[in-house]
């Protein structure tokens, strides 16, 4: 199966066709990449001008040729997704459109009643199907969400979205170390000291409570995106062009990660989170949480990757410290004491995008180094970055594996992090708007590199 005929989704009235797919299919309509009939399944009934208006609304209040083209391809079947009669209603509305990719923006808990749904009208022959993040609770749930949907859709017809992976920046990371020439024989124990995942949000869980009290900071953004990141900065060069080659390369590495060690983690939670609705009393799951991940092969024995996110934190980014190792000789009178005498490399990935290297340079009239930071903001230079949402659609409809999941690395990720799930102890309180438990500092050698948080 190549390009879908027509994309079928499933939530299409629900918060996240509002707040990413729908704006993302105008973008790509608007700039001529889709042109395809878009049909919404939702229990919720409206007419075709109140579709439109939600639309409309979603994309922000546009009013353009491009809207316009996305408003004319929309349609809605309404029903409830147990209901026989909601398949065969759109079994009727899609006849005659051509391989179908199916969407399914609705909770993990309704993937395997839609599919086994689409499957008793005939509508999972040659078609894909997309699902949204969680996939699985932890190792066993996910195998058997797996082996449910394998019922109804095989492997190379199964999407599993990790919006991470249509993010430009992340995927930059592997087009920068594999394209200059000047990264890649450092890129290993030999020269790397550490590895320091920072991806910090400034907000609270809001409105998500009974979510995110179910799942936590390990569950929510490292099973997934963050291991997914990890992945990137740690493999090795895929073979070949073709999407399976870096797949493959991508599982290779997550395959040496060690499962986390317990006491490689700090956990905390953030004052306040308790009152929160939807948050169950006296909850223990974490709002923040700082790692050490080791990745155990040649080219990164020993070398640990610290990873730490949460919420509530004092700024929103998502950033990479590479410390290098400090040079076997020191040429200056005192410059070990004067100034911290490592480089770093540092990739920015969110809010904006580039690279910066710290180097230590001469401190003029002085006998001492001192870092002077080297950028580049790739948004500056390059241009504005396509949104993840618009990478993963294109690709849905398309049908390019390479920014999806593939179900081996799911396994590979619910098996690094199921020693740190569900840790019985209290989370370490902090207080909104810092960085997270003091006890988080001892996680990375040396303590935690300031986050650059924009470009000079
Ligand atoms: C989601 C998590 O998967 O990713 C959220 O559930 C998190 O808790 C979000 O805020 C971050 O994504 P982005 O694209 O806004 O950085």
């Amino acid at each position: 199966m190549g390009d879908a005929g027509a994309l079928v989704l499933f939530g299409i009235t629900g918060d996240l066709a509002h707040k990413m797919l729908l704006p993302a299919l105008y973008r790509l309509t608007a700039d001529g990449v889709l042109d395809l009939p878009i049909i919404g399944v939702a229990k919720t009934d409206l007419d075709k001008d109140a579709l439109i208006e939600q639309a409309r609304t979603a994309c922000g209040n546009v009013s353009d040729p491009g809207f316009d083209k996305l408003a004319s391809n929309l349609r809605l079947v309404a029903g409830d997704y147990q209901d026989p009669g909601t398949f065969e209603r759109l079994r009727d509305e899609v006849s005659g459109l051509g391989p179908l990719v199916h969407y399914l923006a609705v909770p993990p808990s309704l993937f395997a009643v839609v599919a086994s749904g689409l499957a008793s009208a005939g509508l999972n022959q040659d078609a894909r199907l997309v699902v949204e993040k969680p996939f699985g609770h932890h190792l066993a749930s996910a195998r058997e969400l797996n082996a449910e949907l394998l019922k109804y859709f095989d492997e190379d017809h199964l999407r599993r979205v990790d919006h991470f992976l249509g993010k430009e920046p992340v995927e930059d990371l592997l087009v920068f170390r594999f394209s200059n020439t000047m990264i890649e024989p450092i890129w290993n124990r030999h020269f790397v000291r550490s590895v320091q995942i920072t991806m910090a949000e400034d907000f609270d869980v809001a409105d998500r409570g009974a979510f995110y009290d179910a799942n936590g900071t390990v569950r929510d953004v490292v099973q997934n995106h963050l291991l997914q990141v990890l992945a990137f900065l740690a493999m090795d060069a895929p073979p070949s062009k073709d999407a399976r080659a870096q797949i493959d390369e991508k599982w290779r590495v997550l395959r040496a990660v060690k499962q986390i060690d317990p006491d490689d983690v700090v956990r905390g939670q953030y004052e306040g989170y308790l009152d929160t609705h939807g948050v169950k009393p006296g909850s223990t799951t974490e709002t923040y949480v700082a790692l050490r991940a080791y990745v155990d092969n040649w080219r990164w024995a020993g070398v640990p990757f610290c990873i730490r996110s949460g919420k509530n934190l004092p700024t929103t980014d998502l950033e990479i410290v590479a410390e290098l190792r400090k040079p076997p000789v020191t040429y200056f009178k005192g410059a070990e004491k004067a100034s911290p005498a490592h480089n770093l490399i540092r990739f920015r990935l969110q809010p904006d995008a580039g690279v910066t290297f710290d180097l230590l340079a001469k401190e003029p009239g002085k006998d001492r180094t001192r870092p002077v930071p080297v950028s580049v903001d790739f948004t500056k230079v390059l241009g504005p970055l396509e949104a993840a949402y618009q990478r993963i659609l294109a690709d849905a409809v398309s049908g390019d594996p390479r920014r999806f999941v593939r179900y081996d690395l799911v396994e590979e990720s619910w098996r690094i992090v199921a020693p740190i799930l569900d840790l019985p102890d209290r989370p370490l309180p902090y207080a909104p708007g810092t960085w997270g438990p003091q006890a988080a500092e001892k996680i990375a050698p040396g303590g935690w590199h300031e986050i650059s948080t924009t470009f000079e």
